[in-house]
């Protein structure tokens, strides 16, 4: 379970978040959701350390990991797949689900972690042989989940995997996160701002506006409300 609490991020003197609590619990799906710049990413880098918070906190598994290196928390089972899908673009779609996998310390699920992976995006089986750099958004979307899942997460982390992307390809991308969630029993930590893909998928969701939560709570409960969708409305 990770639990974030009462976080302060700020970039310089520039305060981003304020006071930022949530939690994730062991198998739970949740949703960030928010305007562009309120601070989604911020706080998701936050959690994988690559951030350092003026205040606050962040547990996992019950243990305090907030002075933890991101690479030690991808170790300690926290997946990430960042915004924009960055991949290594000089190196094959193989080779880069390879690196990941060594340099996570989960070299040891080897092959296995590799075909799990590609089992839940069947067209980068095609493109094993393709550098990262020509892959359309979608495909480098698909590698960048992949990227993260090779590493044997129990908690992914991931900022708006559907920016960008065409329908067909968001579906593809809906179903697979729904299939680690409910096949795999992930839990999953999602930003999102496509409201009906947070809805499908999320169980909990938590709205950030200026920095702030300004609102939280079951998923289920969102569908008609609508004060919630006028806090994402732009
Ligand atoms: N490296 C940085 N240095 C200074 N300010 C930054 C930096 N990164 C982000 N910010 C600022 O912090 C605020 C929050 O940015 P963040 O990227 O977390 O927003 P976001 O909710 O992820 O937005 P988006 O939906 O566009 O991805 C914004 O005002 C942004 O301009
Ligand atoms: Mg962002």
């Amino acid at each position: 379970m990770l639990v974030v609490e009462h976080l302060d991020v700020a970039y310089r003197r520039t305060q981003v978040l304020f006071d930022v609590s949530l939690e994730v619990p062991d198998g739970g799906l949740v949703c960030v959701m928010g305007r562009n710049g309120v601070g989604k990413t911020t706080l998701l880098n936050t959690v994988m350390g690559v951030l350092k918070p003026s205040a606050g906190r962040v547990t996992w598994d019950g243990q305090d990991i907030t002075a933890m290196r991101p690479h030690e928390r991808v170790r300690a089972g926290i997946g990430y797949a960042p915004q924009g899908h960055p991949t290594f673009p000089q190196l094959t779609v193989a080779e880069n689900l390879a690196v990941v996998m060594e340099s996570s310390g989960a070299a040891a699920a080897g092959q296995a972690a590799i075909d799990e992976a590609l089992d839940l995006f069947p067209r980068l089986k095609d493109l094993l042989g393709r550098k990262a750099g020509f892959l359309s958004g979608g495909q480098a979307q698909q590698l960048a989940l992949a990227r993260a899942l090779v590493t044997r997460p129990r908690l992914l982390v991931l900022d708006e995997p559907t920016e960008g992307i065409q329908p067909s390809i968001i579906l593809e991308i809906e179903d697979a996160i729904a299939q680690l969630h409910a096949s795999r029993g992930l839990s999953i930590l999602l930003v999102e701002q496509y409201v009906e893909f947070a809805l499908r998928l999320a169980d909990r969701y938590v709205v950030l506006d200026a920095g702030e939560v300004v609102a939280s709570g079951v998923t289920s409960e969102l569908a008609d409300d609508s004060s919630v969708r006028r806090l994402l409305a732009v």
